[in-house]
């Protein structure tokens, strides 16, 4: 993470953290480098905290809003702290995976907080967003829960972050014809069907349509790149 300077990150966007919440973000950072899971690491939450710094950039509405930084920065960094210590091989564990990853990360970081000395309100509120992220949701009421639902969902757009994950899987003999094809079904369930209309901010919306259609012709590209080499004959 040596290459991730979050205190650069907050005084470049003028982002004022408590001491404690500063040292528990740094925590989840370090926590997300760790990942077994590629596709929800560090690079992740890197690509959120981005999509934060441009949703503030563009979307003037938001600065009227009382954003509480300490929840919601919190809340981005440990969002998919539960994924990032399994790798569903199959389409059973990933379909399970896309229902409990709410629940399962906001557990983590509840109890994490917990044992770091956070108000209790702050840790409900924190607990609250993030399981809100997830696919299983009821209308969403805080605006911490309202941006970090844009900025995970325009992060699913991000193309390195595919051809990152294939690399890694390829290279390190985890990539199979069937996760292959658990990855496809995936696409067509889960991302293929993504609507912008269900984001809250128009500069996400806008996002949204311009990163989908990159997006999906470089996962085809992949899928058939990859297909190809798990079944080359030498
Ligand atoms: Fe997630
Ligand atoms: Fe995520």
């Amino acid at each position: 993470m040596a290459y991730f300077d979050f205190d650069s990150y907050l005084k470049k966007h003028n982002i004022v953290l408590s001491p404690r919440s500063k040292k528990f973000c740094k925590l989840g950072l370090k926590r997300m480098s760790k990942s077994i899971d590629p596709i929800h690491n560090h690079l992740h939450v890197l690509c959120l905290l981005d999509n934060f710094g441009s949703l503030m950039r563009n979307e003037r509405g938001l600065l009227k809003q009382d954003v509480d930084y300490n929840v919601l920065l919190i809340s981005i960094i440990w969002h998919d702290i539960w994924k990032s210590k399994r790798f569903p091989k199959g389409v059973f564990k990933l379909v399970w995976d896309q229902l409990y990853e709410g629940r399962g990360s906001a557990k983590i970081a509840a109890a994490e907080m917990e044992k770091a000395g956070f108000p209790k309100q702050t840790i409900k509120k924190v607990a609250y967003a993030i399981r809100q992220h997830s696919v299983v949701h009821k209308k969403r009421k805080t605006i911490e829960s309202k941006i970090l639902k844009d900025v995970d969902e325009l992060a699913r757009w991000n193309v390195a972050r595919i051809k990152f994950a294939g690399r890694h899987l390829f290279s390190n003999k985890i990539l199979s014809n069937k996760l292959l094809k658990a990855g496809k079904f995936y696409v067509n369930w889960f991302i293929g069907s993504a609507r912008p209309k269900k984001l809250y901010f128009g500069w996400s919306r806008r996002e949204f349509m311009k990163l989908k259609k990159v997006w999906l012709s470089q996962a085809n590209v992949l899928y058939k790149k990859y297909s190809k080499l798990l079944n080359h004959k030498p």
